[in-house]
Parts: structure tokens; sequence; C-alpha cells
């Protein structure tokens, strides 16, 4: 039982940070010109933006919530007064918020993506795999977060914290129910599919637009009588 644990919670993830930090390098060096969000704006926009922007402010602020949540020990949150009981609730209201947006998106988007027919015309299995894995990962997060009622911050919390400084105790994870277990698992399985998908894009956020002079666009309407180079 205990192999079977140190497995599933130690090596597995273990081999998912890797093919992640490889796989980033690998599909960087061998297909730069690949590395893009495909987007498919250009096809289809209406259903695209209710879908894309609930999906993309939920899940960043999940992100910053497991981030600021897991990784940060409950001491730490002690020492500016909010204790445990404080610190779930939060997780729980915040978590119920950003997670509802972020699935309500991904449904979203997962309709379009099966149903319209100019998005299906360029749709790839890697696309549906992508967007069906994070259907998979923030569902049964949120199912958690609505059904779990169990207390993650001296098991889950702990054992992601192992993980990421290299002193890993799978044993945490045993009275840890079987949603907390399939969310984590799936949540892994992800990251280390992730550098052969799309997710890439998550990596090249734009922020030098914020700094770059403008480029300025003007509508050409013909006006008799101005050279071209007026207009
Ligand atoms: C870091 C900030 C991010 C930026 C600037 C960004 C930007 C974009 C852009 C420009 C697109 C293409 C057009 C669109 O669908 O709106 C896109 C699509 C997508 N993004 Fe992001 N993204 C970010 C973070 C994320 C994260 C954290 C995830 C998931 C973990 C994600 C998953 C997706 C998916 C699945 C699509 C495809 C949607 C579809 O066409 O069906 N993105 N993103």
């Amino acid at each position: 039982m205990d192999l079977f644990y140190t497995l599933i919670f130690t090596v597995f993830p273990y081999l998912c940070l890797t093919t992640f930090v490889v796989g980033h390098g690998y599909r960087y060096v061998t297909d730069r010109y690949g590395w893009n969000a495909r987007s498919s704006e250009f096809l289809e926009k209406k259903a695209l933006f209710p879908g894309s922007v609930l999906f993309h402010w939920g899940i960043v602020f999940t992100f910053l919530g497991h981030a600021g949540g897991l990784l940060i020990p409950q001491r730490v949150f002690d020492r500016f007064g909010i204790d445990s009981q404080a610190h779930l609730a939060i997780a729980y209201w915040s978590g119920l918020a950003v997670g509802l947006a972020a699935f309500a998106g991904l449904l979203l988007l997962l309709k379009r993506r099966l149903t319209h027919p100019r998005v299906q015309a360029v749709n790839r299995t890697n696309d549906t795999i992508t967007i069906g894995a994070l259907v998979i990962v923030v569902g049964t997060g949120l199912f958690n977060v609505v059904f779990g009622h169990f207390n993650v911050l001296f098991t889950v919390a702990p054992w992601i914290r192992g993980i990421v400084t290299f002193t890993p105790d799978a044993m945490l994870m045993k009275t840890v129910p079987l949603g907390f277990k399939i969310h984590v698992i799936a949540a892994w399985a992800l990251l280390g599919y992730s550098p052969f998908s799309r997710l890439i894009h998550i990596w090249s956020l734009p922020l030098t637009y914020y700094f770059r002079s403008h480029i300025l666009f003007r509508r050409g309407v013909p006006r008799p009588g101005l050279p071209t180079s007026n207009r």
C-alpha cells in the first residue's frame, strides 16, 4: 500500500514535473513558430468572448489562490491573525466564485469548439484533449469545494509543499478523500501534457505591450481629390 502511495503521490508528480520542464525546452527549440495560443478569434468572435473571458479570469485567480493558499504554511497566516477556520472560509468562497467562472467558461468554449463549423474546421484532437482535461481538473476541483468539506491545510497543502521543496511525503495523502485525489492526479497529468499543447501560451504573457509605443490604425476611407498617401 505504501509503495502504491509513493508511486502515485511522489514518483508520478516528479515524472510530470520533469516532462513539464524538459517538454517546454524541447518545444521551444523545435517549434518556435508554433509557440502561440492558436487563437480562432478571426474565425468566430461572438461565442469566444463570454467563454474565453469567464474562463481566463476564473483560471488565473484559481492559480493565484492555489499558490497563496497551499504553498504558504498556515503558521504564516496565523501570524497575520487568519486562523485555519478563517483560511478555509476564504478558500471556500473565493474558490467557489473563481471555480464557477472557470468551469462555466470552459463549458462554453467546449460547446463552441464542438459545434461551430468554422472552429471545427481548424480544431485538432490536441485542442479537444486540452479543453477536456481542463474540464476534468476544474470540474473535480469545483466538486471538492462544494461537496468535499475536508481540511486540506494539514494534508494536501504540506504534501504539495513537500513536492516543491524536494522533501516529499506521500503518506500525507492517505486520509484524503477520493475526489481530491482524482483532482490532484489529473492536475499533475495536465501539467505534464501542457508543453505539447496550446497551453504553452501561458508563458508568453505579452507584458511588453504596455511599454511599447502605440500602433495607429486608420480607416482607409477614400476621399475624392486626395492623393492615396493622405488618406
Ligand atoms: C497568462 C495569461 C493568459 C493569456 C494572456 C492568455 C491568452 C490567450 C489567448 C490570446 C487565447 C486565444 C484567444 C482566446 O481564446 O481568447 C487563449 C486561448 C486559450 N487559453 Fe489562454 N491565456 C492566459 C492564460 C491561460 C491559462 C492559465 C490557461 C489554462 C490553464 C489558458 C487556457 C487557454 C485555452 C484552453 C485556450 C483555448 C480556448 C479556445 O479557443 O477554445 N490560458 N489564451
